[in-house]
């Protein structure tokens, strides 16, 4: 028989969390494929395990920040499984030792806090002092939400934390990528893309005190790491490297940690009937990581393992705010570029 009062509890925790969660992943709406992209044989429900099956990764180098957690933590799992090395990222190097450690195969912790631009600095120099080419580039760390305003160099900080911190190490770290024999540059952005504004990034706005909303700026910044994807791409042509934008899915890791409490509550109580595992969520970034019939393919936005047409309207195909993107956060960021 079923308990009422569980079927009502679970009934109004699903209805408050459907516009909160649906909000990060994809509307069930029909997939446009762009053409002459490799499709796989993979969706929703593999594995990041299952996407690398028989891939020998063994001499490769990988770097994957926000390994300390959710999605981050499973890529540096499954890629250090097939056999590479695994350089992962966290806020302290006691919290990278820790991940690392946590994982078989060959991992290097090193401490990286993207709201600080000179310890990305510092990175990036420990990384190049490794002295190794870069196979893959995950820019995977982020934040979601937050509710109130916060700032940083006086810029509101999803923007910085999620799009320029990455800008930095991206640019940083380029040689090495270039150095691979196909290096390739994965950034984890999100559907959440759909909520930037309507001029997609607000320029005059990067601050974020006028009219802030937590998934707006979210949005924003998630627009932002894709755009960052495909300008690289563009500056890419010709070098062998490649740089694609991918959405996860919907997964309950720590992202929702700025939630309020009933909406984490809702998220563990409804989640699973529509929410991916990690191992599932981990995925599509593995999957553009390393797949061989991905060698030439750039500049390109992957959702459930598969390359997807952004929707229509929101910028995604907007080659000049690209560029405006590329040029202004070099403005903010240039003492740190080199
Ligand atoms: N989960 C989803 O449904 C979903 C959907 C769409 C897109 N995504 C994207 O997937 C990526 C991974 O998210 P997740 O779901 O795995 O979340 P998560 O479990 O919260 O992991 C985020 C990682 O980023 C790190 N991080 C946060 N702030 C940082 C900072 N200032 N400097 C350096 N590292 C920082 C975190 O470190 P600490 O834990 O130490 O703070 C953690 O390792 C994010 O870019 C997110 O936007 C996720």
């Amino acid at each position: 028989m079923i308990d009422r009062r569980r079927f009502l509890v679970t009934g109004a925790a699903a209805a408050a969390a459907t516009p909160m969660l649906a909000a990060c992943g994809r509307k069930e709406e029909p997939v446009v494929r762009p053409e002459g992209v490799p499709v796989s044989p993979f969706g929703k429900k593999s594995t990041a395990e299952e996407v690398t099956e028989g891939i020998d990764l063994k001499g490769k180098v990988a770097l994957v920040t926000g390994a300390t957690s959710g999605l981050g933590l499973e890529t540096m799992r499954v890629l250090a499984m097939r056999g590479a090395h695994v350089i992962g990222t966290g806020r302290t190097l006691d919290k990278a030792r820790e991940a690392c450690a946590s994982v078989p195969g060959q991992t290097t912790p090193v401490a990286l806090e993207l709201e600080r631009f000179e310890t990305i600095a510092t990175a990036a120099d420990q990384v190049r002092e490794l002295g190794v080419a870069i196979d893959m580039l995950v820019c995977n760390a982020g934040i979601m939400a937050l509710p109130k305003l916060e700032q940083v160099y006086g810029l509101e900080k999803q923007f910085v934390v999620n799009h320029l911190g990455h800008f930095i190490l991206g640019n940083r770290l380029l040689p090495q990528v270039k150095a691979a024999k196909q290096g390739r540059v994965v950034v984890v952005s999100s559907y959440g893309y759909v909520w930037a504004p309507p001029s997609g990034i607000e320029f005059d706005n990067l601050s974020g005190e006028r009219g802030y909303e937590p998934n707006k700026m979210y949005g924003q910044s998630k627009l932002a790491n894709a755009l960052f994807a495909f300008e690289l791409a563009r500056r890419l042509e010709g070098t062998g490297a490649t740089a694609n934008a991918v959405h996860p899915g919907i997964i309950n890791t720590n992202l929702g940690r700025h939630f309020e409490a009933w909406k984490r509550i809702a998220a563990s109580l409804v989640g699973w009937t529509f929410m991916k595992s990690v191992e599932e969520g981990a995925a599509t970034s593995c999957y553009v990581a390393t797949a061989p019939a991905l060698a030439d393919v750039t500049g390109r936005y992957f959702e459930d393992c598969n390359p997807v047409v952004p929707v229509a309207g929101k910028h995604m195909d907007d080659v000049t705010l690209a560029g405006q993107l590329w040029a202004k956060s070099e403005e903010l960021t240039a003492q740190y570029l080199v």
